[in-house]
């Protein structure tokens, strides 16, 4: 055996540049716990010349990605350039080498689930993904060992530390979504295009993953829904603390009798529970499972160095089993290779929860009237509502807004459709879907 092991590293970007930082650092620490030394020996990046400002020596940097595809000398890939065509190109062909394959890319493992899943089951090569959700906590590690004696009734969590950072100021500083946001990226806790981040793609995908996880089946991405968070409004944010609530972005799947639930979306979470209490750019995801109860994990969700911490993990873990003589691994996605099968996801409207509803009426005589006969012929029973407005100014608009009890999201969406046709209400609806 040789006493060490020889990473080719895809991109030196914020992550990339985190592991390289981190392996300088503790790289003797590492060899104590290993037993043998990890290097870096090759990466390749799109500009091979760029100044970064970190210590890149022993490694040889090309823009080629056969470079280290080809190099029989290299025992693990690290892929961390994210995208899905060209990072799915490297993760394949270095697992049909027999390389192991370290990657943080939720995207491509959430889209692309049954093909890379396939190989890195059929591949030599082991595979680890620890870094692609929830940087440095370790869901995917608890999952897949620590709870493979459970079976997992519900995953709920906030997975995207940019929408809870805007959330969070919107709720702490009064901010609108737009001023939130430009804070947040003059930070550096969003990206210059945010779009996955506060449109919930990037939570969606994160979710996947840990269904697949959790239930034992692969889930169809596009079958999950999911709604950001830019029409959240201050206003929401206000009512919603009055009500005992605060918003969050959810990710949330159940494993139900009827079938598999599963969405993200804006929530309002009572103020007394644990969600409710992570903020910033913070991650929390819980799970429970039938005998292990419910369970909490909280932590940095992103950002350079929780992520590369992710990645080293990985990369000791599979270190450890290349050292042995027995080189299995769990299962990469904890369930045996037969059930690598597609699952359905249960359509949003059979969903039953409680509801936030704001309508925005003229302040008339009657106008609850109309609203509540339109609920109530809906199957919509009401826990309790408000009116919001300063002073009694006939002809303007005012919010009321109405919190229901569980109903069915298909009835809530045929209410809504009635009742922004009324000539009464002057701008459409807007629905956030209760925690109860
Ligand atoms: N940032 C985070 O906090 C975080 C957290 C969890 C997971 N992730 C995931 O980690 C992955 C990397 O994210 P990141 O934030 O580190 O991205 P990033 O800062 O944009 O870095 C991407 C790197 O990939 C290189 N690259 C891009 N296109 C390439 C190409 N065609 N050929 C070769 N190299 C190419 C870039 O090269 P140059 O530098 O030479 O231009 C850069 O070094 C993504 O999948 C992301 O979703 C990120």
């Amino acid at each position: 055996v040789k006493n060490y092991i020889n990473i080719g590293l895809f991109g030196l970007g914020t992550v990339g540049k985190g592991v390289v930082n981190q392996l300088n650092d503790n790289g003797s620490l590492i060899k104590k716990r290993l037993g043998r030394e990890i290097r870096i020996t090759r990466a390749v990046t799109a500009n091979p010349d760029k100044e970064r400002g970190i210590d890149l020596k022993n490694i040889q940097i090309s823009n080629k990605i056969n470079d280290i595809i080809n190099d029989p000398e290299i025992d693990i890939v690290v892929e961390l350039i994210g995208g899905i065509d060209l990072a799915k190109s490297i993760i394949l062909q270095s697992l049909k080498k027999g390389k192991s394959v370290v990657t943080a890319n939720k995207a491509l493992l959430a889209e692309c689930a049954e093909e890379i899943f396939n190989a890195a089951y059929t591949s030599k090569g082991l595979f680890g993904y620890e870094a692609s959700v929830a940087g440095g906590i370790p869901i995917i590690r608890n999952i897949r060992e620590s709870y493979s004696g459970d079976k997992i009734m519900e995953i709920s969590g906030i997975i995207n530390g940019t929408a809870n950072y805007i959330l969070s100021s919107m709720s702490e500083k009064n901010e609108t979504f737009l001023s939130a946001l430009k804070e947040a990226q003059e930070k550096g806790f969003a990206e210059a295009d945010p779009t996955f981040d506060i449109e919930g793609i990037d939570a969606a995908h994160k979710l996947i993953l840990l269904m697949n996880l959790s239930f034992n089946a692969i889930f169809d991405f596009k079958s999950l829904y999911i709604e950001g968070i830019a029409q959240i409004e201050p206003i929401d944010i206000e009512i919603a603390d009055d009500f005992g609530y605060v918003v969050k972005l959810l990710g949330k799947a159940r494993d139900d009798d009827k079938g598999f639930e599963a969405r993200v979306h804006p929530t309002l979470v009572n103020k007394n529970s644990i969600l409710a209490s992570v903020n910033g750019a913070f991650n929390a995801v819980q799970v429970m499972g039938n005998f292990v109860g419910e369970t909490l994990s909280y932590g940095a969700g992103a950002g350079s160095y929780p992520t590369s911490s992710a990645v080293l993990g990985d990369l000791i873990q599979i270190g450890r089993a290349l050292s042995s003589s027995d080189t299995s691994s769990p299962p990469p996605l904890s369930f045996q290779i037969e059930h690598l099968r597609k699952k359905q996801i249960l359509p949003i409207d059979e969903l039953e929860t409680e509801y936030y509803l704001r309508f925005t009426v003229l302040d008339k005589v009657g106008v609850l009237a109309s609203l509540t006969k339109s609920l109530g012929e809906n199957n919509i029973s009401i826990r309790c509502m408000i009116q919001k407005s300063k002073e009694h100014v006939p002809g303007l608009p005012v919010a009321v807004v109405i919190l229901t009890h569980i109903a069915r999201e298909k009835d809530i969406r045929a209410a809504i459709n009635e009742i922004d046709k009324m000539p009464i209400v002057t701008s459409p609806t807007r629905l956030i879907r209760i925690d109860p």
